[in-house]
């Protein structure tokens, strides 16, 4: 039996139950402390509860991790970022987006010669993982023959509204939080180029942005809408195989799909109904993470190249 990994978790809300459920099935790890100034409880963890912080540099002087995980306010990424990688020599596990601005993806480049930020630092991109989105990049592989993607269209809602400006405060915009969803989704089809339009309204709560890509040597646009004017939680994606007539449609909130051509159904996705839908994403996430050899998608090299893309729009607020 090797050593557990040594894991400590900074920041404890909505986000960090779903590592806490998944690091929980996992044998090979240990929860070695949390960290969060904002509460005081220490978190129950398989019986115990591991030490907590109100500081991620007080845990960093009593502990050596071997993983942290980074689930705190997006704009918070980059700073405990940086603080991880020259305060400690475990790897960084941060959510997404990676930074809020592109001077933060610049101050973590910078640092490149003083921790090896490439080797270290990862993006929890979850919705690469999801178990549709898995589906039909698997069916999009096995399908030369459908041709190049040519228009995708991608619909993103959440029920943030209801959350006022604890929402801005967590998630900072809803292209911000639901954007780079979008982007890492669609790196499993194909190559994003250059954004070529954004629009954002009700004061960043909605975005309209189109993205160019390239796909088996042809060039396409991608639609992306989000929005947190609604009450309930809907994510949707459409690949069009504009030169053989196919239709990929996947439901990211069922996680189901279905491909169609004109009026014939080709291929069909369902589940069990029985794994959460961010456990269903996490659980390979921190499976890829894990196994030695993490998925390119988690990189700092994605991160940067969805970065690139991401915070070419302009602020809303
Ligand atoms: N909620 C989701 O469904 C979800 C899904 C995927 C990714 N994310 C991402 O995870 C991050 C957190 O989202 P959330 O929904 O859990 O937000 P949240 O506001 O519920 O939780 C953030 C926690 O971090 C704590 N915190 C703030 N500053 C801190 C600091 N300096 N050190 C330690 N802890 C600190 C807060 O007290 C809070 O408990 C965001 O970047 C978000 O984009 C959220």
């Amino acid at each position: 039996m090797t050593n557990p990994v040594r894991v400590g978790l900074v920041g404890v809300g909505i986000i960090a139950g779903t590592h806490l459920a998944v690091l929980d099935e996992r044998p090979d790890v240990r929860l070695e402390f949390t960290v969060d100034p904002w509460r005081s409880a220490p978190v129950e963890f398989r019986g115990s509860t591991p030490p907590h912080y109100g500081d991620l540099v007080r845990a960093l002087d009593e502990h050596r991790p071997d993983l942290v995980v980074l689930a705190t306010p997006t704009e918070t990424h980059a700073e405990l970022t940086s603080l991880a990688l020259l305060r400690s020599t475990a790897r960084v596990l941060v959510e997404k987006p990676l930074v809020h601005d592109s001077a933060a993806l610049a101050t973590l480049r910078e640092l490149d010669g003083k921790a090896d930020v490439r080797g270290r630092v990862f993006t929890a991109h979850h919705f690469a993982f999801s178990p549709e989105v898995d589906w039909a990049a698997e069916l999009h592989a096995a399908h030369p023959d459908w041709g190049p993607v040519t228009t995708i269209t991608s619909a993103f809602y959440d029920p943030y509204v209801l959350r006022g400006a604890e929402a801005f405060a967590s998630y900072v915009s809803s292209w911000t939080d639901s954007g780079v969803n979008q982007l890492s989704m669609l790196t499993r089809f194909v190559d994003l180029t250059e954004l070529t339009s954004a629009r954002q309204t009700d004061g960043g709560a909605s975005a309209w942005c189109t993205v160019g890509f390239r796909s088996r040597g042809e060039a396409g646009t991608a639609r992306l809408r989000s929005s947190w004017l609604t009450g309930s939680s809907s994510k949707e994606s459409s690949l069009v195989f504009g030169r053989s007539g196919v239709e990929v449609w996947i439901d990211h909130t069922a996680m189901t799909g279905f491909a169609a051509r004109g009026g014939e159904l080709i291929a069909v996705f369902g589940n069990d109904g029985r794994t959460p839908r961010k456990v269903a994403h996490y659980r390979p996430l921190y499976a890829s993470l894990l196994s030695g050899r993490p998925d390119p998608v988690l990189g700092f090299d994605t991160a940067a190249a969805i970065t690139g893309i991401h915070r070419a729009v302009p602020e809303a607020r």
